[in-house]
């Protein structure tokens, strides 16, 4: 079907919060990782070069807790490959969580703003390759050889996001924007919607998430409850009868 003909892309923002049914912590619900864990010990560059092995074992666990028995897609996930497989436009999922469950699901567009599971980088060399092994202060890179240098391919606080000048692209040609399961606590992800409205007026923006957050009322359209429940009726509704 020629470009010009294709309907309105969507982009979809999801956090913590989609994936919290199929068993992975959330950050600041009651109980969420970080009210475990203090994220100046474990999730900023600071922690890593004040105290490697904290840093390293805090992902080893969190990598092994993604591997767990029973932690799979859920039918929020699933609603979402179908979206993109069904609608004949562009659908990208911008999804600020490292987990692979989207792609497990299906979906093919998924741009992993917050980096992704399972990937290592080298802070000698910069090599970024696929690893599934623990990481300890002995870990050698296998492109510089460098020793203790390996970090999880995860974007710290403080650190620049990945891939946002294609997350800006598709934020300004959309139709629809969603987003699903995410606090709207953490820039620049909870500046999309705002993004959006600004640079697309006659778009529509839709918070689909536990219960309402401090970005609701920047949203056109709210639906509150668990991701299961609201997003694979949400995602029937907008194939058979569009969003407006
Ligand atoms: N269904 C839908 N939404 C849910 C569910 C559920 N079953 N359970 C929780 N939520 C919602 C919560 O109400 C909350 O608004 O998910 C949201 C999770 O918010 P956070 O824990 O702040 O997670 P997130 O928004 O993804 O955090 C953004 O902050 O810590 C950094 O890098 C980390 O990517 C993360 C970023």
């Amino acid at each position: 079907m020629h470009q010009d003909f294709l309907p309105p892309g969507i982009a979809v923002l999801t956090g913590a919060g989609i994936s919290k049914e199929s068993g992975i912590d959330t950050f600041r619900d009651e109980g969420g990782l970080w009210t475990q864990v203090d994220l100046e010990e474990v999730a900023t560059l600071e922690a890593w070069f004040r105290n490697k092995k904290k840093v390293l074992d805090f992902y080893n666990d969190t990598r092994r807790s993604f591997r767990a028995a029973g932690i799979v897609p859920n039918a929020a996930h699933e609603a979402l490959a179908r979206l993109e497989h069904d609608y004949e436009g562009e659908v990208t999922i911008i999804t600020q969580n490292i987990d692979l469950l989207h792609e497990q699901a299906g979906s093919r567009r998924v741009l992993h703003m917050h980096g992704r599971d399972g990937e290592v980088r080298c802070m000698a060399c910069e090599t970024v390759f696929a690893s599934d092994d623990d990481l300890t202060v002995q870990s050698v890179c296998p492109n510089c050889q460098a020793i203790g240098e390996l970090r999880p391919n995860i974007v710290w606080f403080g650190e620049m996001p990945l891939h946002l000048e294609e997350i800006y692209e598709v934020l300004e040609r959309c139709g629809l924007f969603l987003a699903i399961g995410t606090s709207g606590e953490v820039y620049p992800a909870a500046g999309f919607v705002l993004h959006v409205r600004r640079r697309q007026p006659r778009a529509h923006t839709v918070e689909l998430n536990l219960e309402p957050t401090g970005n609701k009322n920047l949203f056109h359209e709210h639906l509150y409850g668990p991701a299961t429940e609201i997003v694979p009726p949400y995602v029937a509704r907008i194939l058979k009868h569009g969003w407006r």
